[in-house]
Parts: C-alpha cells; structure tokens; sequence
C-alpha cells in the first residue's frame, strides 16, 4: 500500500552502497521480527493493529455516542509527547480545515505546554463549551499533563458537579501503576489502557490516539484496517519491502553520504502535523549515543518562501522524505478571465492538485540539482485507512533504520535530564539536593 521512491537518491548513492544498506536493514528487520534485539519488551505495537479487539472498539464508541447525548461541544485532550502527537496529527489530516460539522465536538489539546496564557484562553473557551475531558498519560506522573489535568478537573466540578464531572472524565494509563491510575480508581473515571509493551510514541493505535480520533468523529475501524493491510504487507521480508527500503537509504544517506538532517516534506498543510509525530517517532527513536538523524520537516509550498532557499543553496547537510498523496479528496479547477490581467490563463482548466504537482515536480529537480537526495513515501489519499498504513509504516521502518544503526529505538533516557532540573527548580520534595546543585549554576 505505502509506496516508497528512491528514484530521487539514485545520482548520489553507489549500487554497492545500496545493496550494502539493504543487506544491513534486511538483518535488522530480521531482529525486529524476531523481537530478539534490546527492547523486546516495548514491541507490543507491532501486532496493535490486529489485537485491538471489538470490544475495545465498541467501548470506545459508547463514550462518543455517550458524550453525544450529553450534548458535548468541547473535548479537552490532555497529554504530551507520544500521549498527544498520534491523536492531534490524524485530527488535523482528517478535519475540515475550517467548519466543524454538526453534532461532532471539538476535540482540542492541552497538557503539551506549559504556558499559563494557553490555559486561560483555553479556560474561556470553556466557558461558553459544554466540555469534557479525556486525560492521557501512561506514566501518570508526567508533569504537563497533570498541572492542565489538575486545572480543567477543578474546572469540571465546580462547573457540573463532583458526580457528572466524573462521568465527563476518561482516563487513558496504566493498567496498574501511576498517580492518574490511583485518581481514575478513587474517583470512578471510565479508564482504557495503555498496554504495558507499547511506549508513548508507538500508541497511536491504542486508545491513546483511537479514543481522540473517534470523538472527533473519525472512523477508527478504518484505520486499524489500514495499519493492519500495511502490516502484512511490511511482514513480506525482501529488497522491495518499503520499510526496509525506507530504512535501507536514510541509513546509506547518513553514514556514507554524510547527511545528518532530514526533512519530512509535506505538500498540504492538513499534514503538517504527520511530520511533528514523524519528528518524535524517529528523533526520540534514534537520537542516541551521539547517533542519529536530526528530523526536521517543511510544509510546501509555504515553506519554500521561507526555508526554500536554505534547502537549496545552504549547507549540504540534508536529504528529504517527501510524503506524496496521490489523491486530492475535493477537486478546485482554476477559471478562464477573459482579461487575463493576472497573466493566469494558461493555468485555466487546470485544478489547483494540478499545480502542487507540478510545484513539487519541480522542488525535486531543482533539489537533486542542488546536492539534496529525495526519497518519496506515498499514500492514496488521506483519510482512515490510509493514515493508519502510515502511521504502521513509520513506526515499522523505525524499528528497522533503528536497529540498522545500532541504536535501542525504545527509550528515551535524555528526556529525563531537563525534567530533573525542572523538579528541583520547582522545589518538588525529594530532590533538594538538586536543586542546591543548579541554583550554584544559574
Ligand atoms: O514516547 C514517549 O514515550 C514519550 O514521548 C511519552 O509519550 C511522553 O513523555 C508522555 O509520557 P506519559 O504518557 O507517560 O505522560
């Protein structure tokens, strides 16, 4: 189903290099699959998309039709990183970009930032919304998403009540352990897991991104089927398997090519979010041991009237992963004026996909002229199905590029280094020695 293109990469990479690579990433999807490489614990999202059962789907319906015959207008999704980035990314591919249709509620994000003005204005919307809540943390202890789940509770209770704000409530943790978990218990929230071997940037097709995405109206039985045909696709072990291909080449381009960056192209700006999920997939997944592909992203054609020019002539330190799709949902021609004052009739009759065609035709010439390799990854079009066949893609080919870099794709230990700092700046008990540490240093 997901197509990968190299074709944009053959002027600057050997055959030996290629074969080299592939044979590399052919060994690591051997580990991936054998789930012998370090990590083996976390790969529960492997099988995601076939072991989300009925029931689980059926549940997590009842919860949108349930919120429905309450009348709620406003879903208030709280989480961070791997918590959030899944669910805000296929809202904002799937959504209208500009009118919410009758009945579906907003689904909107907090608990990602800390900033005080977010919270306020987010507290007027509020205000004039018939709100409820879902919270996400698998940890249950992160702080961003408690200091805005402490805030909106509060809200909800002195709004509606101790009892309905409960039932407005829906936790997303640990089955067994974590501060979220203890809360959710004690005051009767409707809680769904996050099963113990799927990490926070790898649960997009767990309730943490099923739950959001179905409120907002979404079909997520369309989008488990998605991941599930991209699956089995991606399980056909050979040079022509689009993971290992995708794997094969950001490797090559790294290691022999000297390419450090890369940018994930998109050419609509429904899928700018696609690359902040992209970003912390590969950049939490292999940004390690002083190793790593710095992932950037550009959103087109906006950004080649800003970053087009570093791209082209700048530093040579990138290649690019463009995401094609194929298929625009909505057709705009462009109309004949007689007066041709705009000097655009050569365009009329044209669609406006047609354009973006040519625009990123053009971008890719221009490109490998100026010393960028492009890969393309490409979808149909872009709605269920096909977001949950990119969203398995990217996370299969990322146990893959990972393993063929030698790096352990599960953790995230450096995360851990501001938050220390942060705790003992904030005088949180227990880490007072810190905080006598990093006053001397600030
Ligand atoms: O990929 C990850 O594991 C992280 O990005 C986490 O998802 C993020 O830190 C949020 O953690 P939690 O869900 O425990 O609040």
């Amino acid at each position: 189903m997901i197509k990968v293109n190299l074709s944009g990469c053959d002027t600057f990479v050997s055959k030996a290099d290629v074969q080299n690579y592939t044979a590399k990433a052919l060994d690591a999807f051997d580990t991936l699959m054998a789930g012998n490489g370090e990590g083996n614990d976390f790969l529960g999202w492997k099988t995601l998309p076939i072991d989300v059962d009925e029931a689980l789907i059926s549940s997590i319906e009842s919860v949108r039709d349930d919120w429905k015959a309450k009348g709620i207008d406003l879903v208030i999704t709280i989480g961070i990183g791997g918590s959030y980035l899944g669910a805000k990314c296929a809202i904002e591919a799937l959504s209208h970009s500009f009118v919410r249709p009758e009945g579906v509620p907003q689904v909107v994000f907090a608990g990602n930032n800390l900033s005080e003005d977010y919270i306020a204005e987010l507290m007027d919307l509020a205000v004039m919304r018939n709100t409820a809540v879902v919270v996400i943390s698998k940890s249950g202890t992160t702080t961003e998403p408690a200091v805005a789940f402490r805030i909106f509770k509060e809200y909800l209770e002195n709004k509606y009540g101790k009892a309905e704000a409960a039932s407005r409530i829906v936790a997303v943790t640990d089955a067994k352990k974590g501060a979220l978990k203890t809360l959710s218990t004690q005051e009767g929230y409707r809680t769904y897991v996050v099963p113990d071997n799927v990490g926070g940037r790898y649960s997009v097709l767990s309730p943490v991104g099923l739950l959001p995405i179905a409120l907002a109206g979404f079909d997520i039985r369309a989008m488990l089927s998605g991941a599930a045909k991209e699956r089995e696709d991606l399980l056909v072990k050979g040079e022509d398997n689009a993971a290992v291909k995708y794997a094969a080449m950001r490797n090559l381009l790294y290691s022999v090519n000297g390419k450090p960056v890369e940018i994930f192209v998109t050419y609509s700006p429904k899928l700018a979010f696609v690359a902040e999920w992209w970003k912390q997939l590969y950049g939490e997944s292999e940004g390690k041991d002083g190793k790593g592909i710095y992932p950037a992203s550009v959103n087109n054609t906006a950004d080649l009237h800003s970053m087009g020019q570093f791209i082209q002539q700048g530093s040579r330190i990138m290649f690019e992963t463009v995401l094609n799709v194929q298929k625009a949902q909505r057709e705009v021609v462009i109309g004949t004026d007689p007066q041709n004052l705009d000097c655009l009739n050569y365009l009329a009759g044209k669609r406006v996909e047609h354009c973006n065609a040519m625009a990123q035709l053009g971008v890719k010439v221009a490109h490998i002229d100026g010393g960028v390799p492009q890969m393309e990854v490409s979808m149909e079009k872009i709605d269920e199905y096909n977001l949950g066949a990119i969203f398995y893609f990217f996370e299969f080919a990322c146990g893959i590029s990972a393993y063929t870099l030698g790096i352990y794709p599960l953790n995230q230990p450096g995360v851990e280094a501001y938050k220390k700092n942060m705790f003992a700046l904030l005088r949180k008990p227990g880490y007072e020695a810190e905080t006598e540490a990093i006053l001397k240093r600030i």
